[in-house]
């Protein structure tokens, strides 16, 4: 698995740092908020992420996942998103919803589900990524809390993956281009 990392990009260290920040600027905002606080994860790629977040925010808050997918399997995005997992609740009027993204690439997933919460009556959401490419974006969206720019490369590990596999890397590194270049 790591003779396929170019490169480090986010270390460790670095993570522990982000997830600290967004958790106390997450914690700045609601803190005097009387609705349910609920974090989407958004699987599979958010799961490590969001842990470590949900680890540090002290505010009561509940969690749901939703699964989706844009078509295709390589390293770029069609556009066309797919919903396999929605959250159960009903009522969505009653809560804040922060989603929690693993990266953004052309922003296209987040503005979709942003658009989605919002028709399904969500009283508020607002986006977390750990990763963003500004660079690659093919619609206009910026998220509310961002962990770090990076670079347009192809990066796995800490959740992400390339065709399931290095998710359980504890750090992200950039992905050699031979390894989805054959
Ligand atoms: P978007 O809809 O183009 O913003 O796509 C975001 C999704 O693409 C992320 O949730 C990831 O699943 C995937 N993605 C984009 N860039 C990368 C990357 O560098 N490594 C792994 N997955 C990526
Ligand atoms: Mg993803």
């Amino acid at each position: 698995m790591i003779k396929d990392i170019e490169r480090k990009l986010v270390s460790e260290e670095e993570i522990d740092e982000i997830t600290s920040r967004i958790a106390s600027q997450i914690y700045d905002d609601y803190r005097d908020s009387t609705r349910r606080l609920v974090l989407i994860c958004i699987l599979k790629g958010s799961l490590m992420f969001t842990s470590e977040l949900m680890k540090k925010l002290r505010l009561p808050l509940e969690i749901e996942f939703m699964k989706v997918s844009s078509y295709g399997s390589k390293t770029t995005s069609s556009g066309m998103i797919n919903i396999h997992l929605d959250i159960k609740r009903e009522d969505l009027s009653d809560a804040d919803f922060i989603i929690v993204e693993d990266i953004i690439d052309s922003g296209k997933t987040l503005s979709h589900l942003v658009q989605y919460l919002k028709e399904k009556g969500a009283c508020s959401v607002k986006t977390c990524t750990l990763l963003d490419k500004p660079s690659r974006r093919t619609v206009d969206f910026v998220p509310d809390y961002c962990g770090r720019v990076i670079p347009d490369k192809f990066v796995v590990g800490f959740g992400l993956d390339y065709a399931e596999k290095y998710r359980n890397l504890p750090y992200v590194g950039i992905l050699k281009p031979e390894v989805y270049e054959n």
